[in-house]
């Protein structure tokens, strides 16, 4: 997975229109950038309006959500989009076209204060799949790179047994039952939040909890917008769902968590799919439609079997 997506001729180190070419995502949702412009409102106001807010856009992509929040904060609020310091951070190469108030990096900064966002980056982070064999043993799936033709390895070492006996317990479960090792993803997520000085982190991405995990895993590619086998040869996506109950666990204990649906998180920053009053389309024609289109954006992004089921890991650090 690690050389698949992020080695030298990897997915997502390929020139070109990168994720978006193969997969939408929120990102890609102009009322996305507004959802997270109105958070970032929020957490300003939380840090006292600090003389440089920062806004993060970690595993940004080509860049989507960051040019996009820009875009809308300056007509929302100028004075606090002179003070926004953007950074996209992505491993993939700089986008052509990006604003030049984003800055582009293949690290996230250290000392944020402010928002760290990451959209559909943990499910990106490489995961070992464990397997349930006939003998009731958790064995580690290998994958030949080439076919992705898989066979059973060796058994967990003891830190993926320790992690799998927390949050996703398999022994003894039926044949062919699969657990996603979440070790890599806790860490990205632990790593990620000690950037922030004073702010919030979300993680953004389709998510289970303990009690209702996916029996026999989420493993899967994508490519050109299908889904497609998960072969670990560069040419496609490989992703997984993350166990975002066991990245929050993985965070300090003064860090304080809140996990919750896309759905309901935009709800409470007043994303909704209503459309508008169907008397403004005599009086106002132009922004009834600008009005419908805005409802049907939101209505993608809170759709609850589609994008509104992602989950939302926040993170509050110093503040
Ligand atoms: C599914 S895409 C999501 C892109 C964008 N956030 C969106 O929602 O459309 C995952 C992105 O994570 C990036 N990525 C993975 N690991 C990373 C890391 N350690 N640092 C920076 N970017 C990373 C990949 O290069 C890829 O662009």
């Amino acid at each position: 997975m690690e050389r698949a997506l992020y080695g030298s001729q990897g997915f997502y180190r390929r020139p070109g229109g990168g994720p978006a070419t193969h997969f939408r995502t929120s990102a890609h949702n102009p009322v996305f950038a507004e959802a997270v412009g109105r958070l970032l409102l929020e957490v300003d106001a939380r840090l006292g309006a600090p003389e440089r807010l920062d806004f993060v856009d970690m595993a940004a992509g080509r860049g989507e959500l960051a040019a996009g929040l820009v875009e809308w904060l300056a007509a929302a609020d100028p004075e606090l989009a002179r003070r926004l310091r953007v950074v996209a951070v992505d491993l993939g190469p700089q986008p052509k076209g990006l604003p030049e108030a984003v800055t582009w990096a293949a690290e996230a900064p250290s000392g944020i204060v402010g928002l760290l966002i990451a959209n559909e980056w943990l499910d990106n982070v490489v995961c070992d799949v464990a397997e349930v064999d006939e003998d009731g043993t958790v064995r580690i799936v290998e994958v030949d790179p080439a076919t992705g033709t898989e066979r059973l390895g060796g058994e967990p070492d003891e830190a993926q047994q320790a992690w799998l006996a927390q949050w996703w317990p398999v022994v003894g479960a039926e044949l062919g039952t699969r657990a996603e090792l979440g070790l890599d993803r806790d860490e990205a997520w632990r790593s990620a939040v000690a950037k922030l000085a004073r702010g919030v982190a979300v993680a953004v991405d389709y998510a289970h909890t303990a009690g209702a995990r996916p029996a026999f895993g989420t493993l899967t590619g994508y490519r050109d917008g299908h889904q497609v086998p998960p072969v670990p040869d560069g040419s496609c996506d490989i992703t997984a769902h993350v166990a975002l109950d066991a990245c929050a666990a993985a965070l300090p204990p003064d860090v304080e968590t809140t996990l919750t649906t896309q759905r309901d998180y935009l709800k409470l920053l007043g994303i909704s799919g209503s459309r508008p009053d169907l008397s403004q389309a005599s009086t106002d024609p132009l922004g009834y439609l600008r009005g419908l289109s805005r409802a049907s954006a939101a209505a993608e992004l809170t759709e609850p079997a589609g994008l509104g089921a992602f989950g939302w890991l926040l993170a509050y650090s110093g503040c």
